[in-house]
């Protein structure tokens, strides 16, 4: 089977490293895999083409990059199955983290967002004098969240991430859950109070916008965003919900049984914006005509200005520079590191 291979080069050794594209025609075996074309193409082609893999049968999670623009497994792609009508197969490095070399990229921002949930199991309370139990149910519900093989294709094609790379993203927070809904972790009833504390932070669960990208390239099936979506159930029903974010993603909710999508549309920002207090407090938001007379959406919970925080009119640093700040101390990297991992992503 011949097949053309439009690869996205980048050679940080050259004098003024950019990325440029480069094709390459070969014949590979029906039964290829896109990895084993460019392995193909290093070997008999361009012995300089950079690439990481190491098992070939996706579970190791090295070859991870996007196939005409979505995030594959190289490995687990039939090369076939990836041609366009001209016979062309467009392979880049995974998105959302600096290019090392070609279709290299640099994991450590990945690695520093999965410790920043601090990935172990943190009982509370006495040890029991046994070992501790979990059923058998519990564990089988975990087992599609362990399933991850870290390869990074959720984090490579996340749409919120591509925008603001301070947000956990999806690879973290599926990680996150595995210990919340661990009945091992937390209290004596197994809830995990202090961390979804945590993960309700800026950056964290309430910045997903559910654009379902995780779950489509996700190739274990972690579905990382309903599991984003199951830490925010677990955090309203402990009373977290006192966030901009619980109370625009509560809103249809609290509405839906008396109005329309139309009505509630309009009323988001408010919604979202101006209620104090957690949503259980709130069964009743004002309408338009109720809250005529002048409620001031400016006090607490309201959006700043665009592009800056203000207070007593002296500008602070914008809402981005706090997010980069608090991720950097999230994740216990220096804030120059941050700023140089953002730049490197843009
Ligand atoms: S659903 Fe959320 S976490 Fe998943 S890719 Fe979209 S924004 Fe990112
Ligand atoms: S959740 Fe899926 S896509 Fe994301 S790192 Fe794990 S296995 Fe890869
Ligand atoms: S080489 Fe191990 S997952 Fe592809």
């Amino acid at each position: 089977m011949d097949v053309k291979v439009n690869i996205k080069r980048y050679d940080s050794d050259a004098d003024a490293p950019a990325s440029y594209w480069q094709e390459f025609s070969l014949a590979v075996p029906e039964t290829a895999t896109v990895l084993d074309a460019l392995i193909q193409i290093r070997e008999e082609m361009d012995g300089t083409l950079s690439l990481r893999c190491s098992c070939r049968s996706a579970i190791c999670g090295s070859c991870a990059m996007r196939v005409n623009g979505h995030a594959v497994l190289a490995c687990k792609t039939r090369a076939s199955e990836s041609l366009n009508t001209e016979g062309v197969i467009t392979v880049e490095p995974a998105g959302n983290m600096p290019v090392v070399q070609d279709l290299v990229v640099d994991f450590d921002t990945f690695w520093d967002k999965i410790r920043a949930v601090e990935p172990y199991l943190q009982p509370q309370g006495p040890e029991p004098e046994g070992e501790y139990i979990a059923s058998n149910e519990s564990m089988l519900h975990l087992s599609s969240v362990t399933a991850c093989i870290m390869c990074g294709a959720c984090v490579s094609d996340c749409t919120v991430l591509e925008v603001d790379p301070t947000f956990l993203g999806p690879a973290a927070l599926a990680k996150a859950y595995r210990f919340t809904a661990d009945p091992r972790d937390g209290d004596a009833a197994g809830v995990s109070q202090r961390r979804l504390e945590q993960l309700g932070l800026p950056s964290g669960m309430w910045d997903c916008t559910r654009c379902y990208e995780c779950v489509q390239v996700c190739p274990k099936g972690v579905a990382p965003m309903d599991r984003i979506m199951a830490l925010r159930e677990q955090a309203i029903s402990l009373g977290l919900g006192d966030n901009n974010g619980a109370r625009h993603a509560e809103a249809p909710r609290v509405m839906q049984p008396r109005q329309s999508r139309d009505t509630i549309r309009p009323l988001l920002p408010r919604l979202t914006y101006s209620m104090g207090g957690t949503l259980s407090s709130h069964s009743k938001p004002a309408l338009p005509e109720e809250s005529a007379g002048g409620r001031d959406v400016t006090t607490r919970g309201a959006p700043p200005p665009p592009g800056q925080h203000q207070r007593g009119g002296a500008p602070l640093a914008s809402g981005f520079e706090i997010r980069c700040a608090e991720s950097a101390k999230r994740t216990r990297m220096s804030a120059r590191r941050m700023k140089a991992v953002v730049v490197a992503v843009r």
